[in-house]
């Protein structure tokens, strides 16, 4: 029996439990279900730094909208075409909500600052994302896949909340970056499993150094990010990065097919 039918089928369900064993092992401080009920925003101060942390998701969901845009004309795969039009479809209502959720509550579009912080995303990112197939591969990586458990936790820590844009993430945003996940996984899957062993090597070796490449592109975004949502939303973040590490971790292990123990030495979202 192959290593690849002995593992579990990733599902949400999956993501959960490994999740909840990295909390054990490297953070039992981390709580594994919802600590209390979240309170809803009061003062201006909340709002302003609400709006803030809601623009900066509006950012991630426009630039994910571009950077597919933009793969979909590459890479003439109908598989990936199909798929690529259902996650635009989805991260561009995402960020539509987001931006409009803003608008209605601060009575000012937001529209330049995403713009603005989308342009960030450009310029630390680079050509990474659309340099070729596994430069978008590590790009859906680090835009879908490796940010889940910073998310999970979050979710389970927030004590300040919009109920408005909480109930469009939960009925919404939720169910639709979990097909995106499957997406990305069943397409790469699509490509890997087919190759020799020896084109197996050839193609982990590259995404690993891509990934890599990502993190080091992307950290002092999340750092920075992290405060943004610890500031308005209260969820605890002191450890996160440990967490991060280790989950980002399973997820290459699993993608590429190679046991946790026999990756190399990983970036470190705290470099
Ligand atoms: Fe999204
Ligand atoms: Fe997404």
């Amino acid at each position: 029996m192959t290593a690849t039918l002995t593992r579990p089928a990733w599902t949400t369900d999956f993501e959960i439990e490994t999740i909840d064993k990295i909390i054990a092992k490297h953070a039992p401080n981390f709580p594994t279900t919802r600590v209390q009920e979240p309170r809803q925003l009061t003062t201006a101060e909340e709002f302003e730094k609400f709006y803030r942390f809601r623009i900066g998701g509006a950012a991630h969901d426009l630039y994910i909208v571009q950077v597919c845009s933009k793969i979909i004309d590459q890479i003439p795969d109908p598989d990936l075409q199909l798929f690529l039009s259902r996650q635009i479809g989805d991260d561009g209502a995402h960020a539509q909500f987001t931006r409009q959720r803003v608008w209605e509550l601060s009575g000012q579009d937001p529209t330049k600052k995403i713009v603005q912080e989308v342009q960030n995303h450009w310029e630390f990112m680079g050509d990474l994302p659309i340099r070729n197939w596994l430069g978008f591969i590590a790009f859906e990586l680090h835009y879908e896949l490796h940010i889940v458990a910073q998310l999970i936790l979050n979710s389970r820590t927030t004590k300040i909340v919009d109920p408005v844009t909480s109930k469009f993430a939960s009925q919404t945003i939720l169910p639709d970056e979990a097909v995106h996940r499957f997406g990305v996984l069943a397409w790469w899957q699509s490509k890997y499993d087919k190759a020799s062993q020896t084109e197996k090597a050839e193609i982990a070796a590259q995404l690993l150094e891509l990934d890599e490449e990502g993190q080091r592109r992307r950290n002092p975004y999340l750092q920075k990010h992290w405060q943004i949502v610890h500031d308005a939303t209260g969820a605890e973040i002191a450890g996160i990065g440990v967490i991060y590490d280790a989950w980002r971790r399973e997820v290459l292990s699993y993608f590429l097919d190679i046991p946790i123990a026999e990756l190399p030495q990983l970036v470190s979202v705290s470099e």
